[in-house]
């Protein structure tokens, strides 16, 4: 995988097309499927389950990032590996035993993620940080696409880069660091600045005629920030 991860929300995505804007956007250059799982009880906003991971699964030549806004979390967490889920993220707020969980998504062979909102501390990673292999930071309150990012999630993401890289030097382990609502091409080399290395993006790149170009302008302003840094 490159260094740094495009992953286009399918939520923003045509519902009525979905297997075509998968195989779209990958063949535009998506790294990751990012794929918004909402119950209308965790988040006030329905989306797509296990079902539609599974019919997606095949046009996904890229691995699919399932990020979970559902309570409670672990019912679901096979259903998801068995539907073709390469990493599984969920809210510490909506899991009962946050390491038990963990544990679940690993068992069922996937990679786990912990998600943050922005009104959650980062003192969750003091006790799971060695188990996790992706930190997800909400730059939106989850449930919808197209909404405004938050800048108070820069100097977060600042926090979480210090924590991972502190316990990546300690472990040896890779742990990707997320960043999730607003990205757009004008924010994502500031945001990349701050510590992310895998963007999410859904309203940017659907909204878009041209995913590739959009992509494209996405990865030379993040070329750009890496050159300046
Ligand atoms: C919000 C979802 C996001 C959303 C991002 O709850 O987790 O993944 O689709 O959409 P944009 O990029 O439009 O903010
Ligand atoms: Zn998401």
């Amino acid at each position: 995988m490159p260094d740094c991860r495009i992953a286009p929300s399918l939520l923003s995505a045509d519902f009525a097309r979905l297997g075509d804007e998968v195989r779209s956007v990958v063949a535009a250059g998506a790294d990751l499927i990012h794929f918004d799982v909402m119950d209308n009880h965790y988040v006030p906003n329905l989306s797509i389950g296990p079902l539609v991971c599974e019919a997606i699964r095949p046009h996904a030549t890229v691995p699919i990032d399932v990020h979970l806004m559902v309570k409670p979390v672990d019912r679901i967490v096979p259903d998801f590996a068995r539907a073709g889920a390469a990493i599984i993220s969920f809210h510490p707020e909506a899991s009962e035993h946050v390491d038990r969980t963990i544990g679940l998504i690993h068992d069922c062979g996937c990679k786990a993620g912990l998600v943050f909102n922005p009104a959650t501390p980062l003192d969750w990673l003091d006790h799971v940080i060695d188990r996790l292999d992706l930190v997800l930071i909400m730059s939106v309150n989850p449930g919808f696409g197209g909404q405004s990012f938050i800048p108070q999630a820069l100097p977060k993401l600042e926090a979480a880069r210090a924590r991972i890289d502190a316990a990546s030097r300690r472990t040896g382990r890779r742990i990707l660091l997320e960043i999730d609502g607003g990205v757009k091409i004008d924010n994502i080399a500031a945001i990349a600045r701050a510590g992310a290395d895998t963007f999410v993006a859904g309203s940017a790149i659907f909204g878009t005629p041209d995913y590739a170009a959009t992509i494209a302008r996405m990865r030379a302003e993040l070329a750009a920030a890496r050159g300046a840094s």
